[in-house]
């Protein structure tokens, strides 16, 4: 049996109900006795956004990191697991208050989150004041991996560098020589576009015009009007979640895919397809993951959690089921007492997850290292059509770990 008690000192917006229970902390019975209080169970703090342009993504990053408990009978290294979940709402101005209340308030052992960069560097600098434990399941603030990398942060997912990077050879390979680019004006869309310039001009690519407008925008017409103006003989662009739908039918829409060709790092179509209908078909972007990879791993993850939500598992689940196998494997080295952090940070800096996206090993900045994939969309998957770069490691520049 659990219970439910309200987190207090949330706004209204800050809580959610139902199903979701964000914003609910379940407290096990045994929690409530002192008899027992040596195997309390683990507190993690889950915090996403549940509302906003990214909350799909927040909803399948939790359901993958509850797939991979609930397959361990609801516990990480022999500890049993419970939650305390925060919507974030992708807000950066809220995210200092609300990542304070899960460390101060709630005293969480560690904190799961979360998708948007902005909102993660704020709680990079509460889990370095506090020295709590942290996992990254998605934002791939450069930063937070580079200068601002510390020991107790972890990083499942990517650095904003790492899908763009290789798509700049991709597209210059193409024959494709002059590109704009279009993105949210916030740490995502600079770094992602950053990475995708920095090789394509590296190879010889000239970049014709940068284009943004501000996170979480979607009146594009102005700027597709731009692009039709400009005829670029490509578009490279960084978007996610309801802002990826729109763009690209909208790209669709304005006629351009038949003309100019529409790329971009894999967020722009994982997790959106069914929205985006026959706009996406053809579609090339790079990303550190693919629907059809063969292996084993990743077809028993997408079986499962087909099984578990009736729904297509994409990257955000993928990477909500490897932060709590990370997790697994740092508490398994302690035999649950998170206690022995030393012990527990270096398993987890160490470990080598079977991971659906292909193998995954971390550097000394707790970044992963992986194969980035090219995909194109048919069928209405992200489909495998080759390794664009075979274990990637971001370079963590800045990086100074103590
Ligand atoms: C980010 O803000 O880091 C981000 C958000 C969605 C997808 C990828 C990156």
């Amino acid at each position: 049996m659990t219970h439910r008690i309200l987190l207090p000192g949330l706004t209204r917006r800050g809580l959610l109900t139902g199903a979701a229970g964000a914003a609910t902390l379940a407290v096990a019975p045994q929690l409530r006795s002192p008899a027992v209080a040596q195997k309390a169970p683990l507190k993690v703090g889950l915090m996403l956004p549940y509302t906003g342009t990214y909350a799909k993504l927040g909803q399948f990053i939790d359901n993958g990191f509850r797939l991979y408990v609930e397959q361990k009978g609801g516990k990480l290294g022999g500890r049993e697991i419970t939650f305390v979940q925060v919507d974030d709402e992708s807000k950066p101005e809220a995210a200092t208050d609300n990542m304070n209340r899960l460390v101060g308030r709630e005293k969480v052992d560690v904190v799961v989150g979360t998708v948007h960069s902005g909102v993660a560097m704020a709680m990079v600098k509460v889990a370095r004041d506090n020295n709590t434990l942290l996992i990254i399941p998605n934002a791939g603030a450069n930063d937070a991996t580079g200068p601002q990398c510390a020991a107790n942060i972890f990083r499942t997912s990517f650095s904003n560098w790492q899908p763009s990077y290789p798509m700049g050879k991709v597209v210059f390979d193409a024959g494709l020589k002059n590109v704009a680019t279009i993105t949210w004006r916030y740490a995502a869309g600079a770094e992602s576009t950053g990475a995708f310039k920095e090789n394509f001009t590296k190879q010889g690519g000239k970049i014709v015009e940068e284009m943004t407008l501000p996170f979480p925008e979607v009146e594009f017409q102005a700027l597709l009007t731009r692009i039709a103006t400009l005829k670029p003989d490509a578009v490279f662009s960084f978007f996610a979640g309801g802002g990826a739908v729109k763009f690209v039918k909208d790209y669709a829409a304005a006629g351009l895919n038949k003309t100019i060709p529409l790329y971009g790092s894999g967020f722009l179509t994982d997790g959106v397809l069914e929205a985006q209908g026959e706009a996406a078909n053809g579609m090339k972007t790079t990303l550190h993951y693919a629907d059809n990879l063969d292996n084993p791993a990743n077809k028993a993850f997408l079986a499962a959690f087909k099984a578990k939500t009736k729904m297509d598992g994409d990257i955000y689940a993928v990477q909500g089921f490897d932060s709590a196998a990370l997790l697994d494997v740092g508490l398994n080295a302690v035999g649950g007492d998170d206690k022995a952090r030393d012990k527990m940070i270096d398993a987890m800096a160490k470990a080598k997850i079977d991971s659906p996206r292909g193998p995954l090993s971390f550097n000394k900045a707790h970044n992963p290292i992986q194969h980035i994939y090219l995909r194109e969309v048919r069928n209405g998957r992200n489909e495998f059509v080759s390794i664009a770069h075979e274990s990637l490691d971001d370079p963590a520049r800045g990086c100074r770990m103590a």
